[in-house]
């Protein structure tokens, strides 16, 4: 089996690994490490670098010159596919919900800066105005690739296959042994890429989703079929176990991108303890659950704890007035 050549290089792996030792101790918790896939380099990083650099490969092969995706006005995955379209140089329309915001920050600015069109949904649904807008393309002759809401399919979640990979050499060669790994859940690829990563590689680390927007019973189901297909797509005989799909859904708050005092909690303490940015979305919300599975003692202190850090900063700017008190 081998898929690495079905791949472009965007970004720059490994991703540094490496220890929370401030904030594992102001926790009175289990060792902390982090792995920085929100230094995986095109475009401020992110997760999607690594399902883009097999995607983009496929669109490519397949002789597209535009890529097409979906997402939320401040998307990461979007932002990113923006800047491997650029870096590729395809054309890249991106369905952007819902409409357009009185100010073009974060993402958005930077979606703009990579060249992507905009096409705002209104009320409509995203996957339908994509399919409109690639039969739009292709009437004017042009050859659309349309990449699914988070490059959540077989062939992008094989960027978190090869990530479980590198990760688990870095804790062989450092002599770390993982017990449980952390991780936000959104689209639920990156979760998927890297169970299959946890089955062909044989390791017994817990791989726990943070669902960020949708009930565990729904994400499980996603993830749990993902894996399997993309076990498949790498042409690896595996059946992944069900009860190696973890998913919390306790800390989906008042929603999808609602910054609550949780999130807060979690930027602030890893940015004041670790120097280390999170996003109001993704990783502010992962870590404010980690943060509170440790204080409710469920993980012993002799544990190792990995959380998977898949970027979005870019995001923090479109929220910097929850972020900070009035005052300051
Ligand atoms: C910063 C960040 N973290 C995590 C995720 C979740 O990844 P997935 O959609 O593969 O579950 C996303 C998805 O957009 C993201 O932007």
């Amino acid at each position: 089996m081998n898929d690495k050549k079905n791949r472009v290089s965007l970004g720059h792996f490994p991703t540094p690994l490496h220890d929370l030792p401030r904030l594992s101790r102001a926790l009175g918790g289990p060792r902390l490490l982090i792995k920085r896939d929100d230094l995986t380099g095109l475009a401020v990083g992110g997760n999607k670098v690594r399902k883009l650099e097999f995607l983009i490969a496929d669109a490519l092969a397949q002789q597209a010159d535009t890529v097409i995706t979906a997402g939320a006005v401040q998307s990461n995955h979007a932002r990113q596919t923006a800047a491997a379209a650029a870096r590729c140089g395809l054309r890249c329309i991106l369905v952007l919900s819902p409409m357009a915001p009185a100010a073009v920050t974060g993402n958005l600015l930077l979606d703009r800066l990579f060249g992507a069109h905009v096409r705002w949904t209104g009320d409509r649904d995203s996957y339908e105005l994509m399919q409109e807008v690639a039969a739009e393309e292709r009437a004017a002759g042009r050859k659309p690739y349309l990449i699914p809401v988070g490059g959540s399919n077989a062939i992008g979640a094989s960027g978190y296959y090869w990530a479980m990979d590198e990760a688990v050499r870095q804790s062989l060669e450092s002599g770390l042994r993982i017990d449980h790994m952390v991780v936000a859940s959104g689209s639920g690829g990156t979760q998927a890429g890297l169970i299959v990563g946890a089955h062909a590689l044989h390791v017994q680390t817990r791989i726990l989703g943070v669902s960020v927007s949708r009930t565990a019973a729904d994400l499980y189901e996603s993830i749990l079929a993902l894996a399997q297909l993309t076990a498949s797509h790498l042409n690896l005989r595996l059946t992944i176990d069900p009860s190696s799909v973890l998913v919390e859904d306790r800390y989906l708050g008042k929603g999808y991108g609602v910054l609550g005092e949780a999130e807060r909690e979690a930027i602030h303490l890893l940015a004041r303890y670790e120097g280390v940015l999170l996003d109001p979305v993704y990783t502010g919300r992962a870590m404010a659950g980690l943060i509170d599975l440790i204080r409710r003692g469920e993980f012993s202190r002799e544990e190792t704890i990995l959380f998977w850090h898949t970027g979005g900063t870019p995001a923090l700017y479109a929220y910097a007035h929850e972020l900070l008190p009035a005052s300051s």
